[in-house]
């Protein structure tokens, strides 16, 4: 096996599938683009959504590839242990109707077996076991393509649904069958049922080609899709592990470096204890999670909402395993350089957000300081009352409003209250803290039910809306108005811009009026494909920066707007409704946020 390191496989994946005709894409940022169904981008399809389900043709052609950041927070609480991350990257390919199963069948057998230098007897494939139920057959087809490169029928395994189908992402949209790669470490098997997908560590996977064939439609239905495609996944940090022969990823360079930061903080070497190790893990995971959520092109500050909750929960928990560790002094700026030495050069944004990176992680580590303090003094108000237990137990309702309320951490408050004779009642708390999960478990998933695809008529005319308001907005305020966040659900649309003061009454009024004005006219709405220098040399609005000076989408309202923008939109506004803003507030220093509806 090749033993690539990081930058050598992004590079060597994206050259394999230039030479065979793909179009090499940018990565899109973290935040998706008008989704409200999830908060991070999780797949390097998920951008790819709208082009995916055949809703319009991507400017670059139907043959794709890319490197795309990715952020996974479903198991945030497993971060420390060998395997799980917050943050990977992830690598694809994508064919929008061009190639189907034999041809990604065969380019991934001659990348895994020429560029990675695979030895073609180590590798197992998975294959779908079919779903009589839905009268989806087993995928012999694809098994027939491997067996045509010499992988033996013992090696090809047929599993089932949990196993083999991958989406659609959210209720409704684009999925089908895929075909798993592994690679048989050589360990012997843990029983007579190990096969690929046994977690016993034998099997190593390391790709994933999707054949995305079906629609799911709202009513569970699985209809062929019209345009067949292919979607590939494969995560760096876990291939390289893989390729050198390294036990956890946290063994390759892309950790290594960041893990002897923490070292040289707290004075303990890595590998030599399995607690401290766990500790330096999380902290090594979080904080390069952190400086690509607050790097991304769309930056994100910790909060209390969303994303930036997502974050400060990320920060936090590194800062409290670095007191774990000894660390007495505020230190994640000393591990972000590190982090941007790693990744400057794939990630330009990175470089650019710098100061925004180390001002903000200063600021909430100096403020989680102050969180800590804040909770002891209000351990301490209760203690008087606490006292009077005659069981000497904190309760769990008690612990986890400390916790819930003031960020004030568990372990801490089983260290207060042993400091004074105490226990904690682990089980209430963590009664108490279940029951909140599945509170905002069931506000996530009702977020991800609305579905990726959700793209419905009236979305697409929020879409068009937020276009012609963020227009209107230079009209009336200044050219300057950039926009600086957009949200889009069924309902209505959220639009975040620069600007130092709440708009009047009469600045409202002229907004509304001028985005109304063009509704009236019926506006043709129009797109053409070209690069974004000469997009912006007409004026264009603009957020994103691209990489490789690749063709954009330029879409225009009349001659009211001119931006930028993936879609889709209405074609002509005419219909639209009556636009309404709702909300004019601030959202945080120097940046105003509108809320707006189109009433029909
Ligand atoms: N979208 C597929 C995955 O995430 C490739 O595994």
């Amino acid at each position: 096996m090749n033993r690539l390191t990081a930058n050598e496989l992004r590079q060597k994946y994206i050259d394999f599938y230039v030479s065979k005709g793909h179009k090499q894409i940018s990565g899109a940022s973290l935040i998706p683009e008008n989704d409200p169904t999830v908060l991070f981008t999780t797949a390097g399809m998920h951008p790819l959504v709208p082009y995916l389900m055949g809703q319009q043709d991507h400017p670059q052609g139907n043959k794709l590839t890319d490197y795309q950041k990715c952020v996974r927070t479903g198991d945030i609480d497993s971060v420390g242990d060998s395997s799980h991350l917050t943050f990977f990257e992830m690598l694809g390919n994508w064919s929008l109707g061009a190639y189907f199963k034999k041809e990604a069948i065969a380019y991934s057998y001659e990348f895994l077996t020429t560029v990675l230098g695979i030895d073609p007897d180590r590798l197992s494939v998975t294959v779908f076991a079919g779903d009589e139920k839905e009268g989806i057959p087993a995928d012999e087809e694809a098994a027939s393509y491997w067996e045509s490169h010499g992988i033996p029928r013992e090696r090809i395994f047929f599993l089932p649904r949990e196993d083999n189908w991958w989406g659609p992402a959210g209720e409704t949209g684009p999925c089908g069958p895929d075909s798993e790669m592994f690679i048989d470490t050589g360990r012997p098997a843990c029983g007579p049922d190990c096969k690929p997908g046994c977690h016993c560590g034998k099997y190593l996977e390391i790709w994933n080609d999707v054949f995305m064939q079906y629609n799911k439609t709202e009513d569970g239905k699985f209809v062929p899709l019209k345009r067949k495609c292919i979607d590939t996944g494969m995560g760096i940090e876990r291939t390289i592990s893989i390729l050198q022969g390294k036990k956890s990823v946290y063994e390759t360079e892309v950790f290594q470096p960041i893990l002897k930061g923490i070292s040289d903080l707290c004075g303990k070497q890595y590998g030599e204890n399995e607690e401290t190790d766990v500790s330096m893990r999380i902290i090594a995971d979080h904080v390069r999670t952190s400086v690509f959520i607050l790097g991304d092109e769309k930056g994100m500050a910790p909060s209390n909402v969303g994303q930036g909750y997502i974050l400060r929960r990320l920060i936090r928990r590194a800062v409290r395993h670095g007191h774990k560790l000894g660390i007495d002094k505020p230190f994640l700026t000393e591990l972000a350089p590190i982090v941007l030495d790693l990744y400057g050069q794939p990630y330009p944004e990175l470089l650019a957000h710098k100061d925004f990176i180390f001002t903000e992680l200063k600021n909430e580590e100096v403020k989680f300081e102050e969180t800590l303090v804040k909770g002891e003094k209000e351990f301490e108000k209760m203690l008087p009352n606490l006292l009077k237990d005659p069981r000497k137990v904190v309760g769990g309702r008690t612990a986890f409003k400390l916790y819930d309320t003031y960020g004030y951490p568990i372990e801490l408050t089983r260290e207060l209250a042993k400091e004074h004779g105490m226990t904690v009642d682990e089980e209430g708390f963590k009664a108490a803290f279940e029951k909140h999960q599945e509170i905002s478990r069931g506000g996530s998933e009702q977020q991800f039910k609305g579905g990726l695809a959700d793209h419905s008529e009236q979305t697409t005319a929020l879409h068009t809306a937020t276009h012609l308001l963020h227009a209107a907005l230079c009209d009336v305020l200044g050219g300057y108005v950039k926009q600086l966040g957009s949200n889009i659900t069924a309902e209505r649309l959220r639009f975040d811009f620069n600007h130092d003061e709440p708009l009047t009454k009469e600045e409202i009024q002229k907004v509304e009026d001028l985005v109304n004005e063009q509704i009236r006219k019926d506006l043709p709405v129009t797109y053409k494909v070209e690069s974004l220098d000469e997009a912006k040399a007409e004026g264009a609005f603009a957020q994103f920066s691209s990489k490789y000076g690749e063709q954009v989408k330029v879409y225009s309202i009349g001659d009211f707007s001119k931006e930028v923008c993936g879609g889709p939109h209405v074609t002509h506004t005419g219909d639209m409704g009556h636009f309404h803003i709702v909300k004019e507030q601030s959202s945080s220093h120097g940046v105003r946020r509108i809320k707006a509806v189109l009433e029909k």
